[in-house]
């Protein structure tokens, strides 16, 4: 017993650690796994922009009926590549040659909803929400682009049309041989940085870093926000498509398990009374 509860210690211990070194602070993804109308719009998104370059392979053009799509519209809107609706969604794209491109190979989306998720920490649709809205412009990147939650990626933001131009702030609170300073960087929305250092007296907290999105135009910035949500929702529908069906199903189990406890309490009362 003291050695599972040493080895259970353990475990949580590496979670935590893992949690802690996490960096930029994940936001919450609007949950919208049932929402049909949320996840077609999460399928349009990622047929038009991400299957350029990402496979699913794991995933059939034929499953789309599942969240309320015919073979007709699957055919008419989705399927760009001329092949069947039971086609698995498989890219054109040769993976040496993307690697080559963006100095790393775009990984396959079927499951990434998934293998994003740290167990006990937060969801891979969050991290998803996360990466796909904290793109920035950085001209010193090959690709013209950089992002918060991974810094130096290779994927240029290929949404940034329908998030229009933004302007980054960070703002860090950091320790030199001068004593603490305030640098904040700004990256205007060419992606050229203004970096501007100002000591700071009396300061006795730690390193921190803040950051700061300023879009030019809100309304377009927030509609995408929008269509982030759906298409992240389609990415968690495709990572895990019986998901909903599971849950339904271990509530019934759990509310079996409840009922069942009940029965075995008094079966056990009655069992016991003559032989008291
Ligand atoms: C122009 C090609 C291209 C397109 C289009 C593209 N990606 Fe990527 N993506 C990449 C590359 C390259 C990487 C690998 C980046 C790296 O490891 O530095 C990547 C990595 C990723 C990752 C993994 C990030 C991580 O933390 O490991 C996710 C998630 C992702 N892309 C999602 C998307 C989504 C969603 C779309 C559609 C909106 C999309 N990508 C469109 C090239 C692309």
């Amino acid at each position: 017993m003291k050695k599972l509860l040493g080895v259970l210690m353990l475990m949580l211990a590496c979670t935590g650690v893992q949690a802690a070194e996490g960096g930029y602070h994940l936001e919450k993804a609007p949950d919208r796994l049932n929402d049909l109308a949320a996840l077609q719009n999460g399928a349009k998104l990622f047929v038009n922009y991400c299957l350029n370059c990402h496979s699913a392979s794991s995933m059939r053009y034929n499953r789309l009926r599942d969240i309320g799509l015919t073979d007709e519209q699957i055919k008419d809107n989705l399927l760009f590549t001329g092949g069947k609706v039971g086609d698995m969604m498989t890219v054109a794209m040769d993976a040496k040659e993307a690697k080559e491109w963006f100095g790393a190979a775009p990984p396959d989306l079927s499951v990434i909803a998934r293998a994003k998720s740290v167990n006990a920490g937060p969801s891979g649709a969050d991290y998803l929400y996360t990466y796909l809205r904290t793109f920035y412009r950085d001209e010193t990147r090959p690709t013209g682009w950089n992002n918060l939650v991974f810094p130096n990626v290779g994927m240029p933001h290929v949404l940034w049309e329908l998030q229009g131009p933004r302007e980054l702030t960070m703002v860090a609170m950091h320790k030199g041989g001068q004593g603490w300073e305030r640098v904040t960087t700004t990256y205007d929305v060419n992606g050229v940085a203004t970096v501007k250092h100002e000591p700071v007296a009396g300061y006795h907290g730690h390193e921190t870093v803040e950051t700061r999105f300023t879009p030019k135009d809100p309304a377009r910035a927030a509609a995408y926000d929008n269509d982030v949500a759906d298409l992240v929702a389609f990415m968690s529908w495709m990572a895990e498509p019986v998901k909903q069906q599971r849950v339904r199903l271990g509530v019934w189990v759990l509310i079996f398990l409840a009922f069942f406890t009940v029965i075995a309490w008094r079966l056990n009362a009655v069992y016991w009374k003559d032989v008291k």
